[in-house]
């Protein structure tokens, strides 16, 4: 018997580059080692993106498509949507009612997110409890393990306490504790050297096309001192070179010799890289393309996702309405 991940994404916008470092590439390998199950949370998305759901609603479609394209496999893995399921909603009550309300307010992700996300009124009553919903995400497949980054660690944290809160009172243990995985270290920064991030406009979409793409690369900056073509570089502090060692690592001792040796000017090697990304983004570009003609495949994968999901939602809410009773 394979162990189970639960994960999920938020469907804010397209997704870019830093989703597939930072979560997509590691989902994609799981799903040979375990039961996966990739959710679309979209009632978590409408926490910040209340004001226009219509941005969360346009978003589902289309980042489920960049998950199959970029290596998702719906014969391994169970990708549903969150609100096609009413078990999340109706788990995340019963968990909120024996969820101190002290545990929320003073999570760290909470009272970051706050004071970052200045341009969105995000101080609401729903907002809090993000991480029990997030908890009853987790709870209702009996995860053991869920793919997290660092950012998402107290949210775990907070799962594992609901859930030892919950039998306590209870008495009996219905839930299974998960296990955080952390995503291995490799960190892409946004083209400006800031976090990549869609409210910077400073990413590449994972269906970004060939012209834009290329012209996003060229535009990133270099080494600063290396400012005529005969000048030497440092690769170290450029980010077009830690770009080379994530998208194409076997390049990375030549482009620091051109580099190191000013044989090659950054246009170049920035050139050199453009088409080096076009090549893994091209053919996944076109594939959506053809997916999104004519929706059916991806509905077809959400419905049968749905099927298998609910079969193990309803069953886990059965046995926590049991052990309280009702
Ligand atoms: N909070 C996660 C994020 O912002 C998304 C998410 C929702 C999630 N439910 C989850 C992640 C359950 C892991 C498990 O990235
Ligand atoms: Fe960066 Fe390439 Fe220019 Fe070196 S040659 S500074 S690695 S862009």
């Amino acid at each position: 018997m394979k162990k189970v991940i639960l994960s999920g994404m938020r469907p804010t916008g397209r997704l870019h580059l830093g989703h597939w470092v930072g979560a997509l590439s590691n989902w994609v390998k799981l799903q040979s080692e375990y039961d996966c199950f990739f959710m679309v949370a979209d009632w978590h998305a409408l926490m910040s993106e209340y004001h226009d759901p219509s941005v969360v609603s346009s978003s589902i479609i289309d980042n489920v498509a960049d998950w199959l394209c970029f290596g998702i496999d719906p014969k391994k893995s169970v990708v549903f949507v969150q609100s096609e399921l009413e078990e999340h909603l109706e788990l995340y009550l019963i968990l909120s009612l024996v969820t101190p309300l002290g545990w929320l307010s003073r999570c760290p992700t909470f009272k970051e997110q706050v004071k970052q996300l200045k341009d969105k009124d995000i101080n609401t009553y729903a907002f809090l409890g993000y991480p029990v919903l997030q908890a009853s995400d987790i709870i209702l497949y009996k995860a053991h393990a869920v793919p997290v980054g660092e950012d998402q660690l107290p949210h775990l944290e907070l799962s594992r306490e609901i859930i030892r809160r919950f039998h306590f009172i209870y008495k009996k243990e219905v839930f299974r504790q998960p296990q955080p995985l952390l995503t291995s270290a490799s960190r892409l920064l946004g083209l400006d050297g800031r976090k990549m991030s869609k409210s910077y406009d400073n990413f590449i979409a994972l269906d970004e096309d060939e012209d834009s793409l290329k012209r996003k690369i060229t535009s990133m900056i270099t080494d600063p001192e290396r400012i005529k073509k005969n000048d030497r570089g440092n690769p170290d502090i450029c980010n077009v070179y830690s770009y080379y060692g994530i998208f194409a690592p076997q390049k990375k001792d030549e482009v620091r010799n051109w580099c190191t040796q000013a044989s090659r000017g950054c246009k170049e090697c920035k050139l050199i890289f453009a088409q080096i990304l076009n090549e893994f983004i091209g053919p996944r570009r076109a594939k959506k393309k053809e997916l999104l003609k004519k929706k059916d495949y991806i509905f077809d994968v959400l419905a049968q996702g749905k099927k298998k999901a609910k079969a193990v939602a309803s069953a886990t809410l059965g046995e926590a309405k049991k052990a309280m009773g009702l």
